[in-house]
């Protein structure tokens, strides 16, 4: 792919991952520039979320280097990471069932915010205000439909006041208007000048609003840079249109 250039934010050099004998990341280079909206598809299997683990501390990577705004991160817990500007969100949401909208988004601006009870308050009111959820603030988060959970899983992210935020397949399961609605937040968090990294399957809503996208498949970079040169690059159609047909 492109050699990061001096902008550049958050930046993995020939990261490795191995479970046993699968190499989920292969020799893995990415980077996203500050303000950037990137996107990464690739079929299931490809190593995706793995990335997203290993730029967020989720686990030791087996090898590589990531910096964020210059620092080396490699070896960086995940609290620490959170609280240095990187937020994710999780394929499989995870919000707390048993807690409201509000109380969610609470925990996170406290936890991993750092946030006081006061500024806090403050905070995840304009987070909920931002999101569209201000009106279900006291709503059980279990009993949300499916893109409010989606908002909610948002909502929680942006809570740690990051710079930057990976969103890992927030689309699926979505109506098209529903999708609408998701892309328009996504599209307000760009325009707000975060930097966002997207994996997503479903193509046409992340086309709407990258800058850039990555086409992973089998823990390799197959192809990076303008999205349409992407999707016309003839490994990326055989190993991604070839086996999931948008
Ligand atoms: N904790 C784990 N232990 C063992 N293997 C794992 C683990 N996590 C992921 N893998 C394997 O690593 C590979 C990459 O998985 P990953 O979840 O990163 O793929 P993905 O691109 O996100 O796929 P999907 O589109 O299905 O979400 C897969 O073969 C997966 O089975
Ligand atoms: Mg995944």
């Amino acid at each position: 792919m492109n050699s990061p250039d001096l902008q550049s934010h958050l930046v993995a050099r020939r990261l490795r991952k191995s479970y046993g004998s699968l190499k989920a990341l292969d020799d893995v280079s990415f980077h996203v520039g500050k303000g950037e909206a990137v996107g990464i598809v690739g079929p299931n299997g490809a190593g995706k979320t793995t990335l997203f683990g290993a730029l967020a501390g989720s686990f030791p990577v087996s090898g590589g280097q990531i910096t964020f705004a210059g620092d080396d991160i490699t070896h960086d817990p995940a609290e620490t990471r959170c609280a240095m500007g990187i937020a994710r969100t999780y394929q499989v949401p995870r919000p707390f069932l048993g807690m409201t909208v509000f109380e969610n988004v609470m925990v996170a601006a406290r936890a991993g915010g750092g946030l006081s009870a006061a500024p806090a308050t403050d905070h995840a009111a304009k987070i909920l205000e931002q999101t569209g959820l201000f009106a279900l603030a006291n709503t059980p988060a279990a009993a949300l439909g499916l893109l409010d959970r989606k908002r909610l899983e948002v909502a929680r992210a942006l809570a740690t006041s990051p710079d930057i935020i990976l969103l890992d397949e927030i689309g699926g399961g979505l109506t098209e208007a529903e999708l609408v609605q998701l892309i328009a937040l996504i599209q307000s968090l760009k325009d707000n000048g975060m930097t966002i990294v997207w994996i997503e399957h479903i193509l046409h809503a992340l086309i709407k609003v990258i800058d850039r996208l990555v086409c992973m498949a089998e823990g390799r970079v197959l192809a990076a840079g303008d999205p349409n040169a992407v999707m016309q690059n003839a490994d990326v159609r055989r190993a991604y249109l070839g086996s999931t047909p948008e």
